[in-house]
């Protein structure tokens, strides 16, 4: 593990996600490791346990379901660009991390790698997947959790569902770049 990272307390990790920071979701399929952006995530309870939509129609979908593992990459502000173009674009067709020059590191309880470009990653395996076939609702336990000390508080950023962003206050907008997703960005 990089040194600028320390363990951080897994009955914690709800105050990375709450309420729902937009997250890159990190899989391998035992042949190559893909990126996926995801808005829709919540924490569960207080139980490390969080909630995360990931439907069929992401590449994404199968390599969770087939391994049961992912990591949830939390970005900043820094690279907000560069989720929204990871979320324009299927791992069936590039290679993501090499395309947007993201660095994956080795995790320390599954196999899909840390995204090292973000403030937090938390390594999760899949609690319970029923409600998947109806909701595309994956609960996920929290096996581990790591944090970079330095980076701003709350520096995470919130996707407000129709390709605009909220950061503490200030709006970016950002549907000019939802290239995949223009229907969300109609009024
Ligand atoms: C801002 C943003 C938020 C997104 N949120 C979700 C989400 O919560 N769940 C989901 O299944 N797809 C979401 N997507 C779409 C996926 O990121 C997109 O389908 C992506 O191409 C999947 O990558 P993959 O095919 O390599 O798995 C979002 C896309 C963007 C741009």
């Amino acid at each position: 593990m990089d040194d600028r990272f320390t363990p951080y307390p897994l009955d914690k990790v709800h105050r990375l996600f709450e309420p729902g920071p937009v997250v890159l979701v990190s899989t391998f399929d035992g042949h190559r490791a893909n990126l996926m952006t995801n808005g829709f995530n919540m924490p569960v309870r207080h139980s490390a346990t969080l909630a995360l939509v990931v439907g069929p129609w992401d590449h994404s979908y199968e390599a969770l379901r087939d391994t049961g593992e992912c990591v949830i990459g939390i970005p900043g502000r820094d690279i907000l660009e560069t989720v929204v173009d990871i979320g324009n674009v299927s791992g069936a067709d590039v290679d993501k991390w090499d395309r947007f020059g993201l660095t994956p590191a080795p995790a320390a309880t599954v196999r899909a790698p840390l995204v090292m470009e973000c403030f937090a990653d938390v390594e999760c395996t899949v609690a319970d997947d029923r409600l998947v076939d109806d909701h595309d609702l994956w609960l996920l336990r929290v096996e581990r959790a790591w944090i970079d000390p330095a980076a701003p508080a709350a520096g995470e950023v919130h996707h407000r569902g129709d390709g605009t962003f909220s950061t503490n206050g200030e709006l970016i907008d950002l549907r000019s770049r939802m290239t995949k997703w223009e229907s969300l960005t109609r009024d």
